[in-house]
């Protein structure tokens, strides 16, 4: 017998979370073109865009850099376990939900980790971190998140790199929320390991996560002792299929390359600067309508990502009731808070192809409709009007 199966039809959502952002229909089309082998000679090609251009993305001219078959958490998973071996010392600066992340994960990688906790809210503050490295006799990594998309901080990457490097030890670094979004400079900036992912101002669809390694990290991979305990992030293996050998490691998402590759392509033809302005103007618009109406930010003002705003639920709003409007009503996703701040934030994402003026003004003038339904009075117009002035000066 034969059943017939109903096409999921997914509604179109305007996507103004902590990712994903919505993806340009440029790069979905990208996605139905045909499927090649993935040791295809033309599809080699493909892989050398994605290279030249993730090189771009990373202002790098490493050669172990590539996309890996994994969301951001694999790169994170990737970057530790192939340098961390049992024993190793780590030291993990935590502002938020994924430094955490970061911590258990080296654990698990058989490291003695040491964990330096920041409040929520706040960036990570490098004479904190210098004073703990200075305690161990050799840390081997320093383990920091560039944008914490918990809690919308960016922090101070440059200067922790020029630490970890006076302490020898190498850095990795989360720029998932950030690449895109601001400045991620590998090469000048002397970043160890810099890892990302595709769904947030890269602005692909998730399931790639692009990986950069530098000289000190490789030859830190290359004199383990022990074999990396993962054989599908092991980034040596990797390489092989990534440099002129092309020996097959596992199978590349084929379709997935394509989107990555079209999504560089607007980033390459738009140019980074103009991109990582763009997220600075939305943001700070974003920012001003809300206070306008009234909402506070959560965000230490001094170290803000502009890829992704926390606002603070006016006392007697029901965190649910407005998400689930926002959504119903009006198509428009936010989030709420993640751990200890769930039900007292709001995380709104201005990522790739999401941060645009116009919906910077969607969201605000919706919020003004349903906030005062919600027990919030807001002045209507007052939200949009102030985000206008901030995109009028710009
Ligand atoms: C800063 C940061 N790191 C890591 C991750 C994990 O990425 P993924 O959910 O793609 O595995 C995220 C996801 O939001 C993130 O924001």
């Amino acid at each position: 017998m034969s059943e017939r199966v109903e096409e999921f039809r997914p509604p179109q959502r305007l996507l103004l979370g902590p990712g994903p952002s919505s993806v340009n229909p440029r790069v979905l089309q990208a996605m139905t073109q045909p499927v090649l082998g993935h040791l295809d000679p033309v599809f080699f090609k493909c892989m050398d865009d994605v290279y030249d251009m993730l090189c771009r993305l990373f202002r790098t001219s490493n050669k172990m850099t590539l996309p890996l078959s994994s969301t951001g958490t694999g790169g994170m998973e990737a970057s530790l376990c192939n340098v961390l071996e049992r024993g190793d010392t780590a030291v993990i600066a935590i502002n938020g939900f994924f430094g955490r992340r970061m911590a258990d994960i080296a654990r698990r990688c058989g490291a003695d980790v040491h964990t330096l906790e920041f409040p929520l809210g706040t960036a990570i503050d490098p004479n904190v971190v210098e004073e703990e490295l200075k305690r161990h006799s050799h840390v081997k990594v320093l383990g920091v998140v560039h944008g914490e998309t918990s809690t919308g901080i960016l922090s101070p990457l440059e200067e922790l790199c020029a630490l970890a490097h006076r302490h020898d030890a190498l850095i990795i670094a989360d720029t998932v929320s950030s690449l895109g979004g601001h400045e991620v400079a590998v090469d000048d900036w002397d970043v160890d390991i810099c890892y990302s992912a595709t769904q947030k101002c890269i602005g692909a669809p998730p399931g790639l996560a692009p990986v950069t390694l530098g000289p000190r990290a490789t030859d830190a991979m290359r004199n383990r002792e022990t074999p990396v305990q993962s054989y599908y992030l092991g980034m040596a293996d990797l390489e092989t299929y990534w440099s002129n050998t092309r020996a097959y490691h596992h199978t590349t998402p084929i379709s997935m390359m394509y989107a990555l590759r079209e999504a560089l392509a607007m980033m390459v033809e738009e140019g980074l600067e103009n991109r990582i302005e763009r997220h600075a103007r939305c943001a700070a618009a974003l920012r001003a309508g809300l206070q306008a109406m009234g909402i506070g930010l959560f965000a230490d003002p001094a170290h803000h990502l502009d890829p992704l705003t926390t606002a603070v639920i006016p006392d007697g709003v029901e965190d649910t009731n407005v998400r689930t409007r926002l959504l119903d009503d009006y198509n428009i996703e936010i989030s709420g808070g993640l751990g200890e701040t769930r039900g007292r934030i709001w995380r709104i994402g201005l990522m790739g192809d999401s941060c645009r003026e116009v919906n910077v003004l969607a969201l605000l003038s919706s919020l003004e409709r349903i906030l005062p339904g919600e027990g919030f009075a807001v002045e209507p117009g007052s939200g949009v009007a102030a985000a206008q002035r901030s995109l009028v000066a710009a």
